[in-house]
């Protein structure tokens, strides 16, 4: 049985600095998710918290050159960290955070990005509140609110709009269940 190293997060806060550093816009957006996540630390469990932080600072870096292979970035960030060799558990909430499935299904990509585990856990939640309370500039904001201009953003007819009738009940109840834990 291979065993890894327990997570850490500041390791995984370096790498994300390193590999988003040509992207500064990605780079305040990964700060603000990871400070969210270390506000909402306390709805998971004491041993997955670094786990929690580190996939805070990992969950965009499917957007950097160095990852960018398919364009879907849960995917491209998944596979690089397993190229880095981040552990399982680290690269499997990469490939599916903020219900990247969902998304996945309608822009083809499910059959690769189940090659990583989905933990759907609290920390999956967490994370979740995390991305989904953060605009991209990094401001706080309601979830709700996110995931509409994140729809007006990318438009209709694009993956993110076929995928919403599944993906925003998904991502709500993934917040609401933070909330209950908090
Ligand atoms: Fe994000």
């Amino acid at each position: 049985m291979i065993t890894y190293p327990s997570i850490d997060a500041e390791a995984a806060r370096r790498f994300a600095c390193r590999v988003l550093l040509p992207l500064p816009q990605r780079w305040i957006h990964t700060q603000a998710v990871a400070a969210q996540a270390a506000a909402v630390a306390r709805a998971v469990a004491p041993q997955d918290r670094a786990l929690l932080l580190a996939a805070a600072w990992l969950h965009d870096i499917g957007y950097a050159p160095a990852a960018a292979l398919t364009g879907f970035h849960p995917l491209d960030g998944a596979r690089l960290a397993a190229r880095y060799s981040w552990p399982p558990r680290l690269t499997g909430l990469i490939a599916h955070h903020s219900g990247a499935l969902f998304v996945a299904r309608v822009s083809g990509w499910d059959e690769q990005l189940a090659a990583f585990p989905d933990e759907a856990s609290p920390v999956t939640d967490a994370l979740v509140y995390a991305d989904q309370t953060t605009a991209p500039d990094g401001r706080m904001l309601p979830a709700d609110v996110r995931i509409a201009q994140a729809l007006a953003r990318h438009g209709p007819g694009s993956p993110q709009h076929g995928a919403a009738a599944h993906r925003t009940p998904y991502l709500l109840a993934a917040v609401g269940r933070v909330q209950a834990r908090l």
